[in-house]
């Protein structure tokens, strides 16, 4: 075994506590394995009410707008500009399977989706509210942020039989600062179960390096650079099934993944990522947002 890999039986899961205040074990518990769960930290209510919300804006959304992009899986440059731009938009994208062989979707337009993204917290009240809350921000700081700002927002839909796998990755292979700061923040807006296609980490691996790093090309392509090719130890890894209202917190450097869901039943779920304004944050990312957008924290 790898010696920075520390034996896990299962991913380190509290009660959340009250007004985001983690205690030191909790913060000891991150710190050793890379992602910790926080049970309960929204309430089912408020998580019915963002699902809500999202199938709203899914209404507004017109799946023959992005069709040609998606009919092939081969990437392409109107594949990256579509997704390229939208760092501070509301845009939508279809799993890879959503259109049959014919052109037409398979399943209604909501579970079609794969995700929607990546500015609906700066865009939608209801997302905004959602994304900026006391226990957030508390959170946050003791997790030892100087100054948050949340970079993105992704709404996962993951949808019933043809939601698809996604391969193991580090997140700040995308959301990159130097020092490294991002951390994802992962809510549980349906239960996730193994059935459904529920997360993975490999506790401990946040101590491996950076493996893969993505940058924006002049010409508005995207290249991914692979630093390192050693294997992920994959068979160290653990679910993080979690009951609504569950909040995942990872680093950026915490190898997760997650599988596909054949079931009947969605999963969705709503990430935030938060990146330190204290570092620098290159203009190679993908990622990169409107001066009439500037970024912000947890405070409404
Ligand atoms: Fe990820």
């Amino acid at each position: 075994m790898n010696s920075v890999l520390v034996e896990f039986e299962v991913l380190p899961s509290f009660r959340a506590p009250q007004g985001g205040c983690l205690t030191q074990e909790m913060l000891d518990a991150y710190d050793v394995a890379g992602v910790i769960l926080l049970q309960d930290f929204v309430s089912v209510e408020r998580c019915a009410a963002l699902r809500t919300r999202a199938l709203e804006l899914v209404e507004q959304f017109d799946p023959a707008e992005v069709k040609s992009v998606f009919s092939t899986t081969e990437q392409t440059q109107l594949d990256d500009s579509y997704f390229i731009d939208s760092g501070d938009k509301i845009r939508f994208f279809l799993e890879n399977d959503a259109f049959d062989e014919a052109g037409v979707l398979r399943q209604p337009k909501h579970m079609s989706l794969n995700k929607m993204g990546h500015a609906m917290h700066d865009l939608d009240p209801v997302f905004d509210a959602f994304s900026r809350t006391a226990e957030l921000g508390e959170a946050a700081k003791r997790l030892g942020f100087g100054d948050p700002a949340i970079i993105q927002s992704m709404y996962i839909f993951k949808p019933p039989h043809i939601g698809g796998e996604v391969v193991c990755h580090q997140d700040s292979t995308y959301i990159y600062t130097e020092p490294e700061s991002c951390v994802g923040f992962w809510f549980a807006l349906e239960d996730a179960t193994i059935e459904n296609g529920c997360m993975y980490f490999i506790p401990g691996a946040h101590r491996l390096p950076l493996k893969q790093r993505n940058y924006r090309n002049a010409d508005g392509t995207l290249t991914t650079e692979t630093i390192d090719d050693t294997p992920w130890p994959e068979h160290l890894r653990l679910p993080a099934e979690a009951h609504t209202g569950t909040l995942v917190i990872f680093n950026g450097r915490a190898p997760h993944m997650s599988g596909p869901n054949r079931s009947e039943v969605s999963r969705h779920a709503y990430t935030l990522h938060a990146i330190d304004r204290q570092a620098r944050y290159p203009a190679e990312n993908w990622l990169q947002r409107s001066p009439e957008l500037p970024l912000r924290g947890f405070q409404q």
